[in-house]
Protein backbone atom coordinates (compact mmCIF):
# COMPACT_ATOMS: atom_id res chain seq x y z
CA UNK A 1 0.00 0.00 0.00
CA UNK A 2 1.11 3.48 -0.64
CA UNK A 3 2.45 5.03 2.44
CA UNK A 4 1.54 9.26 3.15
CA UNK A 5 4.54 10.88 3.76
CA UNK A 6 3.07 14.59 5.77
CA UNK A 7 5.62 16.88 3.82
CA UNK A 8 6.43 20.46 6.37
CA UNK A 9 8.41 23.07 4.18
CA UNK A 10 10.25 25.78 6.66
CA UNK A 11 9.66 28.48 4.21
CA UNK A 12 5.87 30.28 3.42
CA UNK A 13 7.02 32.66 0.63
CA UNK A 14 5.43 32.24 -2.32
CA UNK A 15 8.10 31.13 -4.97
CA UNK A 16 10.07 29.73 -2.35
CA UNK A 17 12.53 27.35 -3.60
CA UNK A 18 12.47 24.84 -0.81
CA UNK A 19 8.79 24.40 -1.49
CA UNK A 20 9.49 23.65 -5.02
CA UNK A 21 12.52 20.73 -3.94
CA UNK A 22 9.66 19.56 -2.31
CA UNK A 23 7.31 19.28 -5.35
CA UNK A 24 10.18 18.41 -7.03
CA UNK A 25 10.61 15.00 -4.77
CA UNK A 26 6.89 14.52 -5.11
CA UNK A 27 6.87 13.65 -8.82
CA UNK A 28 10.34 11.68 -8.20
CA UNK A 29 7.84 9.89 -5.30
CA UNK A 30 5.11 9.33 -7.46
CA UNK A 31 3.16 5.93 -6.97
CA UNK A 32 5.45 4.81 -4.23
CA UNK A 33 4.43 7.38 -1.61
CA UNK A 34 1.76 10.08 -1.11
CA UNK A 35 2.97 13.54 -0.26
CA UNK A 36 0.61 15.12 2.49
CA UNK A 37 1.54 18.77 2.51
CA UNK A 38 1.20 20.20 6.14
CA UNK A 39 0.00 23.44 6.98
CA UNK A 40 2.13 25.36 9.60
CA UNK A 41 1.79 29.07 8.46
CA UNK A 42 -1.49 29.49 10.80
CA UNK A 43 -0.05 27.67 14.00
CA UNK A 44 -0.38 30.07 16.65
CA UNK A 45 3.35 30.80 18.74
CA UNK A 46 3.21 27.32 21.09
CA UNK A 47 1.04 29.11 23.88
CA UNK A 48 0.15 26.23 27.09
CA UNK A 49 -2.77 28.15 28.09
CA UNK A 50 -4.38 27.53 24.34
CA UNK A 51 -5.11 23.78 25.21
CA UNK A 52 -7.83 25.03 27.33
CA UNK A 53 -9.34 25.62 24.26
CA UNK A 54 -6.99 24.24 21.20
CA UNK A 55 -7.52 26.36 18.01
CA UNK A 56 -8.77 24.53 15.14
CA UNK A 57 -5.27 25.26 12.86
CA UNK A 58 -3.83 23.44 15.79
CA UNK A 59 -6.03 20.08 16.07
CA UNK A 60 -5.95 19.94 12.20
CA UNK A 61 -2.27 20.55 12.29
CA UNK A 62 -1.87 17.34 14.55
CA UNK A 63 -4.43 15.28 13.24
CA UNK A 64 -2.81 15.23 9.68
CA UNK A 65 0.67 15.12 10.87
CA UNK A 66 -0.62 11.69 13.00
CA UNK A 67 -2.60 10.23 10.09
CA UNK A 68 0.91 9.92 8.04
CA UNK A 69 3.14 7.19 8.02
CA UNK A 70 5.79 8.89 7.75
CA UNK A 71 7.37 12.87 7.85
CA UNK A 72 9.39 14.73 5.28
CA UNK A 73 11.18 18.17 6.48
CA UNK A 74 12.23 20.03 3.11
CA UNK A 75 13.64 23.39 5.08
CA UNK A 76 15.90 26.76 4.23
CA UNK A 77 18.94 27.10 6.45
CA UNK A 78 18.55 30.59 8.73
CA UNK A 79 21.08 32.17 10.32
CA UNK A 80 23.01 29.04 9.98
CA UNK A 81 20.17 26.98 12.13
CA UNK A 82 16.50 25.83 11.22
CA UNK A 83 13.38 28.53 11.13
CA UNK A 84 11.44 29.32 13.70
CA UNK A 85 8.31 28.30 11.96
CA UNK A 86 9.18 24.97 12.37
CA UNK A 87 10.28 24.89 15.51
CA UNK A 88 7.04 26.15 16.32
CA UNK A 89 5.34 23.20 14.82
CA UNK A 90 7.78 21.09 16.37
CA UNK A 91 6.32 22.38 19.87
CA UNK A 92 2.36 21.98 19.11
CA UNK A 93 3.31 18.26 17.71
CA UNK A 94 4.69 17.45 21.24
CA UNK A 95 2.50 18.29 23.68
CA UNK A 96 0.04 17.89 25.47
CA UNK A 97 3.09 15.48 27.18
CA UNK A 98 2.31 11.56 26.05
CA UNK A 99 0.67 12.86 22.99
CA UNK A 100 3.31 13.80 20.45
CA UNK A 101 2.59 13.11 17.22
CA UNK A 102 5.86 12.88 16.20
CA UNK A 103 7.04 9.86 18.37
CA UNK A 104 8.20 7.00 16.29
CA UNK A 105 7.76 8.41 12.80
CA UNK A 106 9.75 7.38 10.15
CA UNK A 107 11.48 11.15 8.67
CA UNK A 108 13.62 12.75 6.62
CA UNK A 109 15.23 15.99 6.39
CA UNK A 110 16.56 17.74 3.57
CA UNK A 111 16.66 21.52 1.88
CA UNK A 112 17.91 23.64 -0.27
CA UNK A 113 19.83 27.04 -0.70
CA UNK A 114 21.17 29.47 -3.35
CA UNK A 115 24.54 28.95 -0.63
CA UNK A 116 27.34 26.78 -1.54
CA UNK A 117 26.61 24.42 1.39
CA UNK A 118 22.81 24.00 0.49
CA UNK A 119 21.44 24.26 4.04
CA UNK A 120 23.86 21.71 5.37
CA UNK A 121 24.27 23.44 9.17
CA UNK A 122 20.43 23.83 9.17
CA UNK A 123 19.76 20.50 8.31
CA UNK A 124 22.34 19.49 11.03
CA UNK A 125 20.48 21.28 13.68
CA UNK A 126 17.17 19.99 12.39
CA UNK A 127 18.05 16.52 12.65
CA UNK A 128 18.88 16.85 16.24
CA UNK A 129 15.60 18.06 16.93
CA UNK A 130 13.70 15.12 14.97
CA UNK A 131 15.69 12.69 17.03
CA UNK A 132 14.42 14.87 20.17
CA UNK A 133 11.28 14.56 19.12
CA UNK A 134 11.87 10.48 18.95
CA UNK A 135 11.05 9.88 15.19
CA UNK A 136 13.17 7.46 13.52
CA UNK A 137 15.28 9.72 11.52
CA UNK A 138 16.94 8.48 8.23
CA UNK A 139 20.44 8.92 8.82
CA UNK A 140 21.71 8.57 4.84
CA UNK A 141 21.78 9.30 1.92
CA UNK A 142 21.47 13.08 3.31
CA UNK A 143 20.62 15.62 0.51
CA UNK A 144 22.40 19.17 0.44
CA UNK A 145 20.82 20.74 -2.36
CA UNK A 146 22.75 23.97 -4.05
CA UNK A 147 19.99 25.54 -5.86
CA UNK A 148 20.61 26.39 -9.15
CA UNK A 149 17.52 27.32 -11.46
CA UNK A 150 18.54 25.93 -14.35
CA UNK A 151 18.24 21.96 -13.23
CA UNK A 152 14.68 22.93 -12.09
CA UNK A 153 11.50 22.82 -14.30
CA UNK A 154 8.46 25.68 -12.96
CA UNK A 155 6.21 22.01 -13.06
CA UNK A 156 8.41 20.61 -10.75
CA UNK A 157 10.35 18.14 -12.61
CA UNK A 158 13.86 18.46 -12.70
CA UNK A 159 15.58 18.94 -15.81
CA UNK A 160 19.27 18.28 -14.68
CA UNK A 161 20.26 14.51 -15.24
CA UNK A 162 22.54 13.76 -12.27
CA UNK A 163 20.66 15.95 -9.73
CA UNK A 164 17.59 13.58 -11.07
CA UNK A 165 19.37 10.55 -10.03
CA UNK A 166 21.08 11.77 -7.27
CA UNK A 167 17.33 13.16 -6.17
CA UNK A 168 15.67 9.72 -7.17
CA UNK A 169 18.08 7.98 -5.38
CA UNK A 170 17.37 10.02 -2.13
CA UNK A 171 13.10 9.66 -2.48
CA UNK A 172 13.63 5.56 -3.34
CA UNK A 173 16.04 5.07 0.01
CA UNK A 174 13.63 7.18 1.77
CA UNK A 175 10.23 4.73 0.91
CA UNK A 176 12.81 1.65 1.98
CA UNK A 177 13.41 3.48 5.22
CA UNK A 178 9.97 3.66 5.65
CA UNK A 179 8.80 0.28 5.21
CA UNK A 180 11.62 -0.60 7.58
CA UNK A 181 10.48 1.55 10.62
CA UNK A 182 7.05 2.18 10.14
C1 LIG B 1 16.39 35.15 7.95
C2 LIG B 1 17.23 34.49 6.89
C3 LIG B 1 18.41 33.87 7.24
C4 LIG B 1 19.17 33.19 6.28
N1 LIG B 1 20.29 32.50 6.68
C5 LIG B 1 20.92 31.70 5.78
C6 LIG B 1 21.96 30.82 6.19
O1 LIG B 1 22.34 30.77 7.36
N2 LIG B 1 22.54 30.02 5.26
C7 LIG B 1 22.14 30.04 3.93
O2 LIG B 1 22.68 29.28 3.13
N3 LIG B 1 21.16 30.86 3.51
C8 LIG B 1 20.53 31.69 4.39
N4 LIG B 1 19.51 32.49 4.01
C9 LIG B 1 19.17 32.53 2.57
C10 LIG B 1 18.16 31.45 2.24
O3 LIG B 1 18.84 30.23 2.05
C11 LIG B 1 17.43 31.81 0.95
O4 LIG B 1 16.73 33.03 1.13
C12 LIG B 1 16.47 30.71 0.54
O5 LIG B 1 15.99 30.99 -0.76
C13 LIG B 1 15.32 30.59 1.52
O6 LIG B 1 14.53 29.48 1.22
P1 LIG B 1 13.15 29.60 0.42
O7 LIG B 1 13.52 30.00 -1.01
O8 LIG B 1 12.56 28.24 0.49
O9 LIG B 1 12.31 30.66 1.08
C14 LIG B 1 18.75 33.19 4.94
C15 LIG B 1 17.56 33.83 4.59
C16 LIG B 1 16.81 34.47 5.55
C17 LIG B 1 15.50 35.11 5.15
Amino acid sequence: MTKTVAVLVGSIREGSLNRKLAQALEKLAEGKLKFDHVRIDDLPFYNEDLWQDPPAAVSRFKDQVAGADAILIVSPEYNRTYPGILANAFEWGSRPSGKSVWARKPTAVTGTSPGAIGSAVGQAHLRGAVLNLATVPMHAPEAYIQWKPENFADDGSVTDESTRNFLQAYVDAFAKWIDKHQ
